[in-house]
């Protein structure tokens, strides 16, 4: 029966691991640990239960920390010691409970640290091209940390029971700065050349694999192409994307790697019209265009085609037609959403039930500048939300990003 359905809502895998439908809760950061500890808060356990009932194929997390250097923003969920494993363990039991299935998203933010005065580490002292903070250059023995730091974080992964590790490899977060001549300027074993610029990521699946062990599956966010200038290029990341599924990558979502802006990768008013722009009162998008759809497909499909493997593809997919145009093209096999979750936890739930077209969200980006304020949740969803954002944002005083 289920080649009726709709192709999103129809079965799929990744590694071992099968997936009831192709929709995948893309990886957002919650803003609900302990700022101190990294240990995540009941709300944290509470959001996953939620989203599993929600009806997605695979939820990611947000992005947790190795280490303590690797944090990005304050109340970011960590992973960096043993004592954040009880808290994540809850979250994967609620989540299972409610039938879902849920990946750990590891990662280390390098120089983009969203934390005033943070020191910050990376390849080479090159300033982030976002905050211009210039960090400190890592020694060969502290990269070598950094590796086991991600591979005792898929320990701990394991340990708490989620079903897969998803790494962070983009975004201009540390792994992309190593893979990219831009930020990489190193000439030791780490930088030089392309082979060694990837070594990094190369090193850091070798360590979660050998953590997590044969058949668990891992995926993998890679960076193909910087959007600087004098940065990375397609065709080395597709080479690095064949070297890293011979290490055992189970699939790849596609992404830019070092960005001038976070508006680079989590684009504006995708695929919104004009009504639902007025009914959302969202009016700057009546002086501009919506945003493109699935605005990394090209990305998705050159990985796809070096490497075979599924793509979960990220980056303004809103519309049911445009999830079928993707997965009939062969372009993307997994729909991932990030924003349209946070407003409709159960959106997977409606489009069994028959529902097609857009999504409620505008990708109006209120969240975006709640990260690492104030728990994730949508502040557009009612007029009350929009006034306490108001609130929040602007006369309680904080810079955003
Ligand atoms: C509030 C917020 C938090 C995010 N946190 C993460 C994160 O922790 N890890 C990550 O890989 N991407 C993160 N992203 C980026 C999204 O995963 C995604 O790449 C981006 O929003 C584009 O997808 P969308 O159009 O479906 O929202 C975040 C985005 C938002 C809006
Ligand atoms: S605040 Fe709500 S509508 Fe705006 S981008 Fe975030 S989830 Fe979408």
């Amino acid at each position: 029966m289920s080649e009726q359905k709709p192709l999103y809502l129809q079965p799929g895998s990744i590694g071992r691991l099968e997936l009831p439908n192709r929709l995948v809760r893309g990886a957002t950061s919650e803003t609900m640990a302990d700022d101190e500890t990294g240990e995540v808060f009941d709300s944290f356990v509470d959001l996953y239960r939620s989203l599993a009932a929600g009806g997605a194929g695979l939820l990611l997390s947000g992005h947790m920390y190795v280490e303590v250097r690797g944090k990005a923003s304050a109340m970011q969920t960590g992973i960096h010691h043993d004592g954040c494993v009880a808290g994540l363990r809850r979250a994967t039991e609620a989540v299972h409970a409610e039938g879902g299935r849920i990946f750990a998203e590891i990662g280390h933010c390098g120089s983009q640290a969203m934390l005033p005065g943070a020191r910050t580490v990376a390849p080479s002292t090159v300033a982030n091209p976002m905050y211009a903070v210039e960090p400190e250059e890592l020694s060969a023995d502290a990269v070598e940390d950094l590796v086991a730091a991600f591979g005792a974080a898929a320990r701990r992964a394991v340990e708490a029971g989620f079903d897969g590790i998803h790494i962070h490899g983009g975004n201009g977060y540390l792994i992309s700065a190593f893979a990219s001549p831009y930020s990489n300027t190193r000439s030791d074993d780490w930088g030089g050349d392309a082979h060694r610029r990837g070594r990094f990521f190369r090193e850091v699946v070798k360590a979660v694999r050998a953590e997590a062990g044969e058949g668990f599956p891992v995926t993998a966010r890679i960076g193909v192409e910087d959007s600087v200038p004098d940065g990375l290029r397609r065709g080395e990341s597709l080479e690095r994307s064949r070297e890293l599924a011979d290490l055992g990558v189970d699939g790849f979502e596609t992404t830019f790697g070092i960005m001038r802006s976070y508006l680079q990768n989590i684009r504006r008013f995708v695929a919104v019209g004009g009504a639902q722009a007025v009914r959302n009162l969202v009016f700057q998008r009546l002086v501009q265009p919506p945003g493109e759809e699935a605005y990394y497909r090209e990305f998705g499909r050159a990985v796809k085609q070096a490497t075979g493997l599924p793509v979960l593809l990220v980056g303004g997919v809103r519309t049911t037609h445009t999830m079928t145009d993707l997965i009939r093209s062969g372009d993307a096999d997994f729909m991932v959403l990030c924003r349209p979750f946070i407003r409709e936890p159960d959106l997977p739930l409606k489009l069994a039930a028959g529902r097609e077209g857009g999504v409620e969200c505008v990708s109006c980006n209120m969240c975006l500048v709640h990260d690492g304020y104030d728990p994730l949740r949508c502040w557009r969803k009612s007029p009350v939300a929009v006034g306490s954002h108001l609130w929040r944002h602007y006369v309680r005083n904080r810079p955003g990003h």
